[in-house]
């Protein structure tokens, strides 16, 4: 059986999504801190399957030991952590103790019951302000602007001390780069709680007109024009990275470090202006200053992942946006 931390988040639930349908046995645990119960039917709903959860937070050891006792875990996809940068330089206290004590408590007792096949959820963020562009896996880490991205950094390093001590560790760190969109079902999607800090969440309140207009946080980098420079991929071709992932961890002993982005790198106006295209809603914008942190271009080079997992991005940057939008559509409010 597969366990999934953190499996009714944004892409914790699309993963699942795609576990269920290529036939695996999931096992799901969430506190519900950034999600809702309701996302556990709407994948029922999606793939006509079933799977067990368990509404507990990892960090409770007592518990965590119950889903092991109770069942026959192979391996396990860690989703669980918080992920807002903004919150994270508000609370590094609430992001240090969920997404590293958290990581801690569970690989611990995946130790003890032996299991020792772990898929991790890390972040373009590691690179910090990246060496060259577009980003290999070799590019040098470190450098991270905020304590989310720190939280990320040191649980890689964890996982590489943990291997070195112990060889019979398969691990694979899956570093993303811009999860955007939603299921073409417009059932499971990404709502984060209160005021959206990232992009594609802000456009599509923007355009449904819960949210005045857009701030184009600067348009004075160093890029084609001027405002900042992402590689988007796509919900679900993320979600289906991670089946490639248990994949090779199910042939190969190691660890393994793979780029998970489109190699694309398309700009703020660029998505504000396919978003329009798409939808054929307006977004209002006004330029503001820079955010603090902010780099101004990050993308990756993905041949990696392509050459040693088999997988590639496929959808474009208006799949990205039909199906953020047909989400906010399907779900009103949020
Ligand atoms: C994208 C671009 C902004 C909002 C972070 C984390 C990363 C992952 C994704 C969790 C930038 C610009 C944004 C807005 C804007 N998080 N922008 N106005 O900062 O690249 O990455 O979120 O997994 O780990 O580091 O994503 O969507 O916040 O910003 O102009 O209201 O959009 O300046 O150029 P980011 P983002």
């Amino acid at each position: 059986m597969i366990l999934v931390t953190g499996g009714a988040g944004y892409i914790g639930s699309h993963t699942v999504v795609e576990l269920l349908n290529e036939g695996k046995d999931v096992i799901v645990i969430d506190n519900f801190s950034n999600s809702k119960k309701q996302t556990l039917d709407s994948i029922k709903k999606i793939t006509n399957k079933d799977f067990k959860f368990y509404e507990i937070d990892y960090l409770d050891r007592e518990k965590l030991e119950k889903v092991f006792k109770e069942n026959q875990i192979d391996s396990v996809i860690n989703f669980a952590g918080f992920k807002a940068v903004g919150e994270s330089v508000i609370k590094p206290l609430d992001y240090y103790i969920n997404n590293i004590s958290g990581a801690l408590t569970l690989l611990d007792v995946m130790k003890k019951y032996n299991v020792k096949k772990f898929v991790f959820s890390s972040s373009a963020t590691v690179y910090g302000e990246p060496e060259k562009i577009p980003i290999t896996e070799d590019c040098k880490i470190g450098g991270t602007t905020n304590p989310y991205g720190t939280t990320k950094l040191y649980i890689e390093q964890i996982l590489k001390d943990l291997y070195k001590s112990d060889n019979t560790w398969d691990i694979v760190i899956l570093r993303y780069f811009n999860p955007v969109g939603s299921h073409e079902s417009g059932l499971i999607g990404e709502e984060p709680n209160g005021i959206p800090n990232n992009l594609m969440p802000y456009i599509v309140r923007v355009a449904s007109r819960q949210l005045k207009e857009l701030s184009i946080f600067g348009n004075d980098y160093d890029t084609k024009d001027g405002t900042g420079v992402r590689d988007y991929i796509h919900v679900v071709d993320l979600a289906k990275g991670h089946i490639k992932a248990l994949q090779k961890l199910e042939k190969d002993q190691g660890l393994f470090i793979y780029n998970l982005g489109t190699g694309n790198g398309y700009s703020v106006l660029d998505m504000v202006k396919t978003f329009e295209k798409v939808t054929g809603k307006k977004v209002p914008y006004k330029i503001a200053p820079r955010r603090e942190g902010d780099i101004a271009t990050c993308y990756s080079d993905p041949t990696k992942a392509k050459k040693e997992l088999n997988w590639e991005a496929t959808k474009t940057l208006e799949d990205m946006c039909k199906d953020a939008w047909n989400y906010i559509e399907k779900n009103g409010k949020k």
